[in-house]
């Protein structure tokens, strides 16, 4: 046989390959396994990072072969900035960024950064088993994202580079790196502090430098960044939340085959109870470590000290209740009881 008609045989056979997978494009894939990159911004011994692991190890037994899930912590892939363009593009199937960074894309989920709106995490899990909570995880579709889970973390405590953090007026003239949401901005305007936008990833060395003076975060965050190290005070207020919703390209999820769709739902859920039952033991566990290891000071506060905080972070509520909408805040206050 003369070599012309081997490559031509070799050319129609690629031709022939590449009709079949526009054609079939899941029969043609189902030879290598599905990529799902997984992204997100924490530490692996994190509730989230946690979560994104256990979704991994149920994903792939439950879809043997047909999925290889990929998992990116501590923004290695993309931080804060890129990732929810990446899902949109198509560069990452899954992330899983904290409620307060998706105002861009809704005004209503707003709503889980009003503070001292939730009592604890329990109540937070209320509202988003809830009729209103099920609503926001479809509330993005219009722009391309669709939520498949809400996680977990815990409550929000404040830290300074001072010795004092008693009341509000501690704060007052400092400079605090909050996430990208307009309800923190206003909550530390309205402490009289100067909050400054900025990405997880960077938020160590603000602290250690002093570009910032301050942040707020929850115990695991601060222990697994090790935020109490550069830090002087960190007082228990439990201010507000920092929960998740994970998400993903809108278009990719619908347009999943159905078996692939299913095994991945039910490892989502499961994941999710995973990861749920564990966030308050690891935040505790992290408190611990971070009393031990003598660092920052924790301070507890006093009733009258935390009626303080919740005074002076009032006047957010009324900023914001126009946009996130009276029903939604009714809802939320109700799954205190
Ligand atoms: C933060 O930016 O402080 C948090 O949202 C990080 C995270 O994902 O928990």
């Amino acid at each position: 046989m003369s070599s012309t008609s081997t490559t031509r045989r070799r050319v129609l056979k690629t031709a022939g390959a590449a009709a079949t997978a526009m054609a079939f494009p899941y029969v043609a894939r189902a030879q290598a396994p599905m990529v799902i990159k997984f992204s997100h911004v924490v530490a692996e011994k994190t509730p989230k990072g946690q979560g994104a692991l256990k979704f991994k190890e149920l994903a792939e037994k439950k879809l043997p072969g047909k999925v290889d899930v990929q998992v990116f912590p501590s923004s290695q892939l993309f931080g804060d900035a890129k990732e929810m363009e990446a899902v949109l593009l198509g560069d990452v199937q899954l992330i899983a960024p904290s409620l307060s960074k998706f105002d861009r894309y809704t005004k209503k989920i707003q709503i889980f950064d009003l503070p001292f709106l939730f009592d604890d995490i329990a109540a937070v899990d209320r509202f988003q088993s809830g009729p209103k909570g099920q609503e926001l995880l479809v509330s993005m579709k219009n722009r391309g994202l669709v939520g498949v889970a809400y996680w977990h973390n815990g409550m929000k405590q404040l830290s300074t580079n001072r010795d004092r953090l008693v009341r509000p007026e501690d704060v007052k003239g400092l400079k605090f790196r909050i996430q990208a949401s307009d309800v923190l901005e206003a909550q530390f305007r309205a402490l009289g502090a100067n909050p400054q936008k900025m990405a997880f990833a960077e938020v160590y060395q603000a602290l250690q430098t002093g570009v910032v003076d301050g942040q707020e975060n929850t115990w695991s965050n601060i222990y697994s960044q090790k935020f109490h190290e550069v830090q002087k005070t960190i007082a228990e207020t439990n201010h507000g939340i920092i929960d998740y919703m994970v998400v993903a390209n809108a278009k990719w999820w619908d347009g999943l085959p159905p078996d692939v769709k299913k095994g991945l739902s039910e490892a989502m859920a499961e994941a999710t109870t995973f990861a749920n039952k564990l966030a308050d033991d690891i935040n505790q566990d992290d408190r611990k470590k971070i009393e031990a290891a003598s660092k920052a000071k924790i301070q507890k506060l006093g009733k009258e000290d935390v009626a303080a905080w919740r005074k002076a972070m009032e006047p957010v509520w009324k900023k914001f209740e126009g946009d996130i909408g009276r029903d939604l805040i009714d809802a939320a206050l109700k799954s205190n009881a």
